[in-house]
């Protein structure tokens, strides 16, 4: 299956060329623009997920089913999706612009899970965006909670066979989802335009985890914040220290952030077992 790049540590002067090399790719790269996904839920066929398909996880008291990263991947293999395969045969877990990573859950999805649980943030009535959801689990917790969710994901695969699909089989009826939830592809930049400024869609929660690995998406994420966090609305960001070989890092990430005065951002909540961890959250000032 899959592996992941991120961990292994180099030499940092072949990081560094590494990451000037990067730049210049990543000015290359054509990516996928946003869309809502409007597809009518009744057309993903959940029923079909037999239980030895699914996993469960659990956060504090909320159980959250989800299906094995594993059987999406293989049914989207299946169905001859060519970003998938291409990523698998690489057996990388990215592929910048094509494959950015959605399809399986990352180690700090499960700390901003248990963060907002264990914290006891007010979820109840608030609009919140999951960005870069992958299997969508923070929305979830927050969509558990009774907030209305827009998941958003890179690429449309993911949100099909895996995201929408998870938030199915956690609510007891189509229409909670349907009344509830919205579903977004493509790349952070078009999303923020496709979302336009319109206040009534501005967040009272960003949630986001394992999304600063590639200091070139910055600006993007910088914009949402900028033009979709409410006033008084937090931003929530789960991530490892440094992401070794692709470049990011929480300093870096947060240099950006903070540069033009407008946001506040401190850690959290940390962990120093293995690679270290932090949730940060970014207010405005
Ligand atoms: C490493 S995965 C993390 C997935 C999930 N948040 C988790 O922690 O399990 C990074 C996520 O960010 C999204 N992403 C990365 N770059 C993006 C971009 N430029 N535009 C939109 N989404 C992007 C990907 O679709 C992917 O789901």
């Amino acid at each position: 299956m899959f592996r992941f790049n991120f961990n292994d540590e180099s030499n940092g002067n072949e990081e560094k060329s590494n990451i000037e090399e990067d730049k210049e790719k990543d000015d290359k790269l054509e990516w996928f623009s946003a869309k809502r996904i409007s597809k009518p839920l009744e057309d993903y066929n959940v029923s079909n997920i037999t239980n030895d398909q699914t996993t469960n996880v659990c956060y504090c008291d909320v159980k959250i089913k989800l299906v094995d990263s594993k059987t999406a991947f293989n049914k989207l293999a299946k169905e001859n999706c060519q970003n998938i395969i291409e990523a698998e045969s690489q057996h990388s877990d990215l592929l910048p612009a094509k494959y950015e990573g959605g399809l399986k859950i990352w180690e700090c999805t499960h700390d901003l899970a248990r963060y907002l649980l264990e914290e006891n943030i007010l979820l109840k009535d608030k609009t919140v965006l999951d960005l870069g959801c992958g299997a969508g689990v923070l929305g979830l917790v927050a969509l558990l909670q009774g907030s209305n969710v827009h998941f958003q994901d890179y690429n449309l695969e993911v949100i099909e066979s895996y995201t929408i699909p998870n938030v199915i089989l956690n609510c007891d009826k189509l229409d909670t989802v349907t009344k509830r939830c919205q579903f977004y592809c493509g790349d952070w930049e078009s999303f923020v335009n496709l979302i336009g400024n319109d206040e009534s869609e501005e967040y009272d929660y960003i949630l986001s985890s394992e999304t600063i690995y590639n200091p070139n998406n910055y600006p993007k994420l910088y914009q949402i914040f900028k033009q979709k966090l409410r006033k008084n609305g937090i931003c929530y960001i789960a991530a490892k220290i440094h992401y070794f070989g692709v470049g990011g890092s929480i300093q870096q990430f947060e240099e950006f952030i903070t540069k033009d005065g407008l946001f506040n951002i401190k850690t959290v909540w940390k962990s120093d077992e293995g690679l270290q961890r932090e949730v940060l959250e970014v207010k405005r000032r």
